[in-house]
């Protein structure tokens, strides 16, 4: 959902071919958030600070093109130095305007540079603010919503009523104006070597390097008192002045290093000293000191931030000798999942621990219901759960789609428990259902991947999922983290039920063997890859199941689609014969997931619905299923687990088949067409 990234050296003398491969790689880091187009905004030749101006370089399509075009650019001298320079970079993931050059990012205030911005969001008013910038004679080039922000922030400049307006103020006057999400980075030729970053709703990261120690651990806010009504008088609000001796800086000679990202993932490789940004900070680079300042909203705004230090490795977020993320991902499982259960699980004494919980378990036993909502996988993985979670918490658990509960505007309790599922904890919809159960006063749990993500800072408690970064566009380890996450939830719940401890030995005997039964259908690999020979033409393919595999067929499906661009359905084989078996006949494929599990005999009973059609079956069923063989085209055996984890056995044959189908019909595993990693508009 377009990757920002933006690099400022501080008395760090850097080529510009330097500073090109930071922001490259930079990019490449942030591809997955979106790869339609991608562009840079670096200074020009003249070696004067104050004298530079600011070139721009945009290209459609991947990274790769940008970085070729940048070689491309004779006015460009690549071994010229800089001792202080800032460079803007951004891929993007078309909202508003086609993919092309204009519409990329970064957006500029005139023909002559003076602002440039780069944007992950969208501005939901920007159509009135266009409109009134256009009145007032500015002209725009691109269908951007992003334009308007640049134009907007020389309007407050070309007005502004005092010569020595700084940098960060303009920005604030500007988001005042902003509706809608977004992170921001700001570049001008009237601030040479100043920057200047902001977000609501849309994630940012601060990185800092330096070899001095930092004057700082914890950034104190600078609070400004501003009330700005609308776009009318913007130029005329008065703010009081800023102190800025609180600044972060580093010592010495003061030498210093920015770097921002819209995660961590693009920062690691050059430090793991991070800030992460609240809504509404605006955070300001001048003369090496960083300082962050905000409006102040009420009395208990969090008056500093602190330097935080990342526990990301550099070699989780690399291919390694896999052929894409994805599949790396998917292999990963066995230990992912370790991680998810490491320190929690207790096998000795049959106990769970969720250290984000534990203060709140006797409200949420209290409660009248849990709400699981999310999207995508992440909703798949609530639907999965959803039986064990009735079963273990003795609770009603209601499943929801973000984007459904909040069109619905579904009553929500104060004695409700909410959980908001989300691998990248910044999905827009998930995050305003999460404000949305706030306001109701809920009690709100995140379950995300992502520390100090926006859900998982602004929920009241939550469980880190531990899978380790996930890059790939299409979630897989997420997913069975995400999937282990809500079955200790439920055990935890459950700890004092004497009627619920066989069951509840019986999980947590199965939770112990999985990383090494997920291994067992890992070996798989060849038999599916061979399957999707036989696939791999076809355009369309359904997966049925039933039960707790029914969220297996819903993901499955949902990775076939955003992978291979093959129609896909996930049918639920009870609604069988209400509707989808119209589209059964002998040359439809067929996947149905039939598990020795209660819904083994309903299970039959589609099967034989289906061969009775000339259907020709590929059956993902229990290694000792010899029933099941004998009606199937092809089978797929498993090893048995409980019944309430066969999920996440299951979905993993669907993951590789996904990906094999995709590789054979040539598609980008890692980078599907019209998506992006973290949806962070509605
Ligand atoms: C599918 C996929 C998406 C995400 C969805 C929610 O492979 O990745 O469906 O699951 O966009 O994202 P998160 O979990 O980050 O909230």
């Amino acid at each position: 959902m377009c990757g920002i990234f933006a690099y400022m050296n501080y008395r760090v003398p850097r080529t510009r071919k330097e500073i090109f491969e930071t922001l490259i790689k930079g990019l490449q880091r942030l591809e997955y958030r979106g790869y339609d187009s991608a562009g840079v905004a670096i200074d020009g030749n003249n070696h004067e600070v104050k004298e530079r101006h600011i070139q721009l370089v945009k290209k459609k399509g991947k990274v790769k093109a940008l970085d070729e075009e940048l070689y491309k650019q004779d006015s460009m001298d690549l071994k010229m130095e800089f001792e202080t320079h800032f460079g803007i970079a951004h891929t993007r993931w078309a909202t508003h305007g086609v993919p092309n050059a204009v519409n990329s990012h970064p957006q500029r205030s005139d023909k002559g540079n003076e602002f440039v911005v780069i944007h992950n969001g969208i501005i939901t008013n920007y159509k009135d603010l266009r409109k009134f910038l256009e009145s007032k004679g500015y002209e725009f080039e691109s269908e951007t919503d992003t334009e308007t922000i640049a134009k907007l922030i020389k309007y407050v400049f070309d007005n502004r009523e005092t010569e020595d307006i700084t940098f960060s103020t303009l920005v604030e006057r500007v988001i005042q104006q902003l509706e809608g999400a977004f992170a921001l980075v700001f570049k001008s030729i009237h601030y040479p070597g100043e920057a200047v970053a902001t977000r609501r709703g849309s994630p940012l990261i601060i990185g800092v390097r330096s070899k001095y120690k930092l004057s700082t651990e914890q950034i104190p806010i600078l609070y400004r008192t501003c009330n700005i009504e609308n776009v009318k008088n913007i130029c005329k609000t008065r703010m009081k002045r800023l102190d800025s001796s609180t600044c972060l800086h580093a010592v010495g000679d003061k030498a210093v290093e920015f770097f921002f990202a819209s995660d961590a993932s693009a920062i690691i490789e050059h430090t793991n000293r991070v800030i992460f940004l609240e809504d509404d900070d605006i955070a300001a680079v001048a003369d090496g000191k960083l300082s962050i300042h905000r409006v102040k909203r009420s009395a208990s705004d969090d008056p500093s931030r602190a330097i935080q230090t990342l526990q990301m490795e550099l070699q989780q977020i690399m291919k390694g000798n896999f052929s894409a993320f994805m599949q790396k991902e998917i292999f990963e499982q066995p230990e992912s999942v370790f991680n998810t259960m490491r320190g929690r699980v207790n096998f000795e004494t049959n106990t769970v621990l969720l250290g984000g919980l534990k203060d709140h378990l006797k409200e949420i036993r209290r409660c009248r219901r849990l709400i699981v909502i999310g999207c995508g996988t992440s909703y798949h993985a609530a639907v999965a759960t959803r039986q064990v979670l009735e079963e273990l918490t003795e609770l009603p658990v209601m499943v929801e789609l973000a984007s459904d509960f909040l069109d619905r505007n579904t009553p929500v309790f104060r004695d409700d428990v909410c959980f908001f599922i989300s691998q990248s904890g910044e999905t827009a919809d998930t995050l305003l259902a999460l404000r949305y159960c706030k306001d109701r006063r809920a009690l709100t749990v995140g379950v995300t991947n992502t520390v100090g993500s926006s859900i998982s800072r602004e929920t009241d408690c939550g469980v880190h999922i531990n899978a380790g970064p996930e890059i790939g566009v299409a979630s897989t380890k997420a997913y069975t983290s995400q999937f282990i996450s809500l079955v200790m939830f439920g055990l935890m719940m459950s700890e004092d039920r004497i009627s619920l401890q066989s069951r509840r030995q019986e999980i947590i005997r199965g939770l112990r063997s999985l990383p090494e039964l997920i291994k067992e259908v890992l070996s798989l690999d060849e038999k599916i890859h061979d399957l999707a020979l036989e696939l791999y033409t076809q355009r369309s393919l359904l997966v049925m199941g039933r039960g707790y595999n029914y969220a297996t067929c819903l993901e499955g499906a949902l990775k076939i689609k955003e992978i291979t661009y093959m129609h896909s359905e996930g049918i639920l084989a009870g609604e069988l014969k209400h509707g989808p078996l119209a589209l059964v006949d002998k040359q439809m494929p067929v996947i149905m997931v039939i598990m020795k599990d209660p819904c083994f005999a309903k299970c039959q009973n589609a099967l034989q619905q289906v061969t009775a059609r000339q259907g020709r079956p590929i059956i993902l069923c229990s290694k000792d299923d010899t029933e099941s063989s004998k009606f199937a085209y092809k089978t797929i055996e498993l090893p048995h687990t409980v019944d309430c984890l066969q999920g996440i056995l299951s979905v993993i044959p669907l993951q590789l088949l996904s990906f094999h189908l995709a590789v054979l019909r040539g598609y980008d595993v890692d980078f599907p067409r019209n998506l992006a990693k973290s949806v962070t508009v509605e």
